[in-house]
This record gives structure tokens, sequence and C-alpha cells, in this order.
């Protein structure tokens, strides 16, 4: 490396979008310190793993991933290149110094509410490795990160995520977050704002809010009132150039009746809503703390339903949750059935240590586990064709993302989330009215029934 060469980096997330959101918040804080982001780990200066917790084994695949990385530093280090080995995310704040004991090579573990303090962590792990940062500061991680240009926000695609919220106070028994995220923190409706024109500006056309309990933002409007997720959506909905808007993930009790106006009367507000229920019995409700029941949830549905027709539902389920019996699941089998979901995610139910629901003694065999996940998947994919069937014939609005894998084809997403392919000569970020034709797997395949609407992107 010459005096003149960026230095680079390179940042592998796991999990959840809000990985992928702070990813990019962390390329730009170490873009000023002449960081360029690299996709190819072994011409990295740093190597930044970026976790997640959420189930089973994600500890036990960090460690073999930092047995790679280790070797990939050995090599370096030996034609001469130093390499920094960071571990941030939910594994970095659950096990901390930890890590440090366990794989002596990593320099520096730093938390998620930390991440605006890397430039200056990587200074103090030059001198010492094994630098590790997991507090909880009071100071707002958020007002201290830089935004990026709008020519690096546009090249990362014209869908962008936006976190308005973090954190979580509902102590599902079975979850880690409220550990490894802390308390639940709704950023100032201002700031939102700002990003979110900022956004805006650089030509994103989408863009999809973000918190681990996204509906239960709360902040202050201009007026100083008291002020809601739904509320915030009509203010963002407001700022020219976004033509589309998405939230996620929300909690059943904190869909309150602005957030349901809101899927009434905004058409930015796009017809999917991912809404986890994680079980259809009412005594795993209970054991898991959901603090609402089957019932709740779907007359929550029927609400929702009334207030947007043509909304499509998504949710979590776990199985094989402590104590579920073959009734337990057969009720969620039923809500499922009830419900009719546009897609949705199941997982087997993982021990998380420190968690209440790992306490439990009636944890359950993993054949159990496997027989209970391959009949709700099953179910599952039975409505998701189904609804993918549906669209046949029917022209839905495509918001253009990308090229498609063979020439002259691209790719975007219909308004409930679905990828959508076409042959026809359009541009990234325009919204194409398209006539969906035939389902290939997942994918839908469309022609292009009228004019787009430009994107504003010179
Ligand atoms: N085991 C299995 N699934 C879990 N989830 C969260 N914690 C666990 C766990 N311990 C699932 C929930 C949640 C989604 C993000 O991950 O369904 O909604
Ligand atoms: Fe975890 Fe979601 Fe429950 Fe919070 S609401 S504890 S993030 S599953």
């Amino acid at each position: 490396m010459t005096a003149t060469d960026p230095k680079k980096l390179f940042v592998k997330s796991y999990g959840c979008q809000m990985n992928v959101y702070d990813a990019q918040r962390m390329a730009d804080v170490l873009a000023p310190e002449g960081f360029v982001e690299t996709q190819a780990m072994e011409d990295a200066d740093i190597v930044i793993l970026n976790t997640c917790h959420i189930r089973e084994k994600a500890v036990e695949k960090v460690y073999s991933e930092l047995g790679r990385v280790r070797e990939l530093k050995k090599e370096r280090n030996a034609a001469g290149h130093d390499t920094k080995i960071v571990v941030a995310g939910c594994v970095a704040q659950a096990e901390g110094v930890e890590i440090t004991r366990r794989a002596p090579a990593v320099d520096l573990v730093v938390g998620p509410q930390n991440y605006h303090r890397l430039p200056d962590l990587l200074k103090q792990a030059e001198a010492r490795r094994g630098i590790v940062d997991t507090e909880f500061p009071v100071d707002d991680k958020f007002s201290a990160l830089p935004m990026p240009s709008a020519k690096k926000t546009l090249a990362r695609g014209v869908s962008a995520f936006l976190t308005v919220q973090e954190g979580c106070d509902k102590f599902c028994t079975f979850c880690v977050v409220p550990y490894t995220r802390g308390a639940e923190l709704s950023r100032d409706m201002d700031a939102i704002l700002r990003e979110a024109r900022h956004l805006a500006e650089a030509g994103i056309r989408e863009v999809t809010l973000i918190g681990q309990n996204v509906n239960a933002w709360h902040g202050k409007g201009h007026d100083g009132a008291a002020s809601t997720l739904g509320e915030l959506l009509y203010a963002v909905a407001d700022i020219p150039g976004i033509e589309r808007l998405r939230y996620t993930t929300s909690h059943p009790r904190d869909m309150d009746e602005s957030l349901i106006a809101a899927h009434r009367d905004l058409p930015q507000l796009m017809p999917y809503l991912h809404l986890p229920v994680q079980s259809g019995s009412d005594k795993i409700l209970d054991a898991m703390n959901r603090k609402h029941t089957r019932d709740d949830y779907l007359r929550l549905i029927d609400r929702i339903r009334a207030a947007r027709p043509d909304i499509a539902l998504s949710s979590d389920f776990i199985v094989g949750f402590p104590g579920e019996t073959d009734r337990d699941f057969e009720d969620t089998m039923d809500l499922v059935r009830r419900v009719g979901f546009g897609s949705a995610f199941s997982f087997k139910y993982s021990e998380r240590p420190g968690t209440p629901a790992a306490e439990l003694t009636e944890q359950l065999p993993e054949s159990v586990k496997n027989e209970r996940i391959y009949a709700l998947q099953a179910l599952i994919m039975e409505q998701q064709t189904a609804f993918n069937a549906a669209t046949i014939g029917k022209v839905v609005d495509v918001l253009i993302e990308k090229r498609g894998r063979h020439p002259g084809q691209w790719t975007g997403k219909s308004p409930y989330l679905q990828p959508v392919v076409v042959e026809h000569e359009v541009h990234t970020g325009d919204i194409v009215p398209v006539e969906i034709t035939s389902i290939v797997a997942n994918s839908l395949n469309g022609r292009v029934a009228g004019p787009a609407r430009s994107a504003h992107i010179s």
C-alpha cells in the first residue's frame, strides 16, 4: 500500500435490517478517517463482523468466522499489512470481554450503542489489542453519526432504511433483544425528518422506517405535543420525492388508531405489514409474555383490513416453545388459516442463555420442532403461492431497483414487496405500472403497462 492508497473497510452483517443500516453508519463514520468499503475481505485493513444473537449457534458461527479472519490477518501481516478485527452487533454486546478471551486476535469489541465512537476506539486499539466497549452511553449516538454524501446514499440503492427507534421494553420470554439492544429509545422527530429529507434529496424513492419495536416510536411534533408512529408517517409522506413508505418490525400491542388510519389515508404507505404474532395459542402467548391473545390479534387484523382492504400481511412464528402441545401448535395452524398471509417467517424455538424461557423445564425435542416447522412452512408456502398467483393479470406499480440477471432485464418490488422482473427499457428509481404475467419460484414476471413515473435522478 502506498501513502496515497485509501484504507479499506470490509463489513459483514448478519441478521436483521437494523444491522444493514448500522453497517452503513459504521462505514459513514469511518469515511472521514480515509476508509473506503471493499467487497473483498482479503484486501481489508479493517474487518468488521456485525453480528446477530437472535437464534441458535449465532455465537459459535462468529467464533468460527473469527478463526478464518485470524488466518487472513496472519497472511496479511506476513505480507507487511496490518489488519484490525472488529466484532460489532448483538454478539459483541452479549459476549463482551469473553470474545477477546476466546479470540485474542480480535482488536476491538463494540456494542451497537457505541458505533459513533469507532474512530476513537480504533485509535485506542492501535496501542493495545482487545479493547471492549459495550457501555450504554447516555449521549445520542445518532446525532454523532454523519450522513453520507448524496452520491454514496444513492449508490446503496433507491430504497433505504432509516432507524427511528431502537431497543425494546417488551421482554418476550424467548428474546435477547431487550438485553442486547437495551431499553426502548425513540429518535427525535426533527432528526428523523432531516435524515428522510437528505435521503429524498439524494434520490431515494422508498424509505423503510425501522426499529426493533418500531410502532412503539413516540416523540414530539413541532408543537411539542406527543406524537405517534402514525403521525410520523404522515410527516415523512409530506417530503417531496419519497414515493413509498414502509415500517418494520411492529408489535400487535402498539398498533394504535393513528397507525391504522395512516394505512387508510396515505397512498405512500405500502399495503404490506409485517406484524409478528409468534403463536396462535393463548397459553403459549401468555408464557411468551406477549400480553395479547389470539383473539386480540385476529380482531386487530380485521381493523387493519377494514382500513386498507388490499393489505398483505406477514408475520413471525416460533414453533416448539417450551410446553407447546400438539393442541397449541394446531391453534397456530388455525390462526394462519384464518388470517391468510402473503408471506411469513417461522423459526424453531432456540434456547437463549439469560432469557426466562431458557429456564423452563418443558423444553421440546428437536424431532417435534422439526415436524411442526415442516407443517407450518408448508402451509405458509401454500398461502404465499396463492397470494402471488392472485396477482397474475393485475397491474401493480413496481419500483425499479437494479438490472436483472439476464441482459435487458430489470428487477424491482411490487407494493407487496414481491420481486418483479420486466424486460423493458427502464431506469433505476422509476415506478412503472406492470401487468403480472407469470410466477417463477418467488418472483413475478410482468410487462410494462404504461409510462414510468421517473425518479429525479440526474
Ligand atoms: N428462538 C426462535 N426464534 C426467535 N425469535 C426471536 N427469538 C427467538 C428464539 N429464541 C424470532 C421471533 C422474532 C424474530 C425476529 O426472531 O419470531 O420475531
Ligand atoms: Fe424481542 Fe420483539 Fe418481543 Fe421485543 S417485542 S422482546 S424485540 S420479540
